[in-house]
This record gives structure tokens, sequence and C-alpha cells, in this order.
């Protein structure tokens, strides 16, 4: 008998788009379709259990060993890195980091040190650094909008996947930092201990993938 996998999903869209996949290589998904408030959920016609959580967390247990898969956007991966193998770009919840300013304004013509809005410190602080640009950072927590607008900084880093929210607060992006989109991550040592049933798993879903 095949030792059961449990995976943790980033709770919302993601958790949607991955019961999409699933459901498409013949997973039954219906308990963590109608999940009520329970978090644990085990798939009745494959040997997987599934956790919800949050995206910075998805990794936290796949790194501990909790969870030997995780589904993650690559948004988190970047921010908070880590050990684990990324196994492969699911091709969902695409969209992209970008560099957005006030529409108008000229954000490389001077030399005055830019202050730099972002929910996202991390990637941000990587982008500046390949350019050798010095920059002020401040972390906020979300409208990252906001910060232009009311003068707290000069630019944001952002996930942009629209570009209605930056339209509809006159801001542009400039620049694209990276595109994002689902990955499938895997635990190091449940790679080596369940080979067999982390690689099956990773074909089923392969061959489901779409886009
Ligand atoms: C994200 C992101 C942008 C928006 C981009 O925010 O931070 O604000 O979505 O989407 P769009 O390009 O399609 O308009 P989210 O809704 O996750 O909330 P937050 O601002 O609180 O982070």
């Amino acid at each position: 008998m095949s030792n059961r996998l449990r995976i943790a999903l980033t709770k919302g869209r993601l958790q949607d788009k991955s019961v999409e996949l699933f459901e498409r290589a013949g997973l039954d998904c219906s308990p963590i379709k109608d999940p009520g408030r329970r978090l644990v959920h085990s798939l009745p016609n494959y040997p997987l259990d599934a956790v919800l959580s949050k995206a910075p967390d998805v990794i936290t247990y796949v790194e501990h060993g909790i969870c030997d898969l995780g589904i993650v956007g690559k948004d988190t991966i970047m921010e908070q890195g880590g050990s684990f193998f990324e196994v492969l770009d699911l091709q969902f919840g695409k969209c992209r980091f970008a560099l957005a300013v006030k529409d108008g304004s000229n954000f490389y013509g001077t030399y005055k040190t830019r202050t730099i809005a972002s929910k996202y410190p991390g990637v941000t602080k990587a982008f500046f650094a390949a350019k050798g640009m010095d920059v002020d950072i401040i972390k906020i927590e979300g409208s990252v909008e906001l910060a232009p607008i009311l003068g707290l900084a000069d630019a944001i880093v952002d996930i942009v996947e629209t570009g209605a929210t930056l339209k509809a607060n006159g801001l542009i992006p400039i620049e694209t930092v990276a595109p994002i989109s689902a990955r499938l991550i895997v635990n190091t040592a449940s790679m080596k201990l369940y080979k067999n049933e982390i690689l099956d798993f990773i074909s089923k879903c392969e061959q489901f993938i779409e886009g």
C-alpha cells in the first residue's frame, strides 16, 4: 500500500484553481470544495490529504516536512525563499511583479535616493540591488497604491494582474520585476522517502496543466 501524501494548498483563489487541476486529473475533491471551517481534508480516491493555509505558511509546513507538497505563488517563494524543490509551474494564478509610479513622474530622472513602498521588501531590495541602485524601502501591508498617491513613496513594487487597480489610482507600470504563477513545491526529504508516490502525483498534475 502506498503512503498517504500531505499537500498544503494556499487558501482562496489558488485553492480553487488547485482543485480544478486535481479534478481534471481524476481526484475526487468534494471534501475540499465543501470545507466548512475544517482545515485538513482526506481525498477519498487518492492517497492525499490536503491542508488549507495562508501562502507563507504553505512554505513553512513544506520546509519543516509537515507537508510533503505545497502549492504556492512564485511571489511568496521569491519573498520568503526557503529550502525545498520547486518542481512544476502550474500555469495558473498568473500575474507579475511590477514597478509602478504616478502617471507623469520621471522615476529615473533624478539622483536623489528614491523611496519604494511594497508588501514585498525582499523582492524590491533584490530588484534594485541588481541595478546597483540604492533605494529606501518602506514595508506596507496592503493597498500599496496609496503610498505614491499620498506622498509616502516615489514608486511601488506590487502585484499587477489586470492593471485595473493601478489605473484607477493614477499609477502606471514602468517595468516588470518578475512574472508570477502558482508553483508545486516538494519537501527535500519527502522527495527521497516517497519518491514513487511523489513522482506519480507530479506526473498526474503535469498532464493536466492548462495554458
Ligand atoms: C493585489 C495587488 C493589487 C491588485 C492588482 O491586491 O496588491 O492591489 O491585487 O490587481 P489588478 O492588477 O487586477 O487590479 P489584493 O487584492 O491582493 O489586496 P491588497 O491590496 O490588500 O494586497
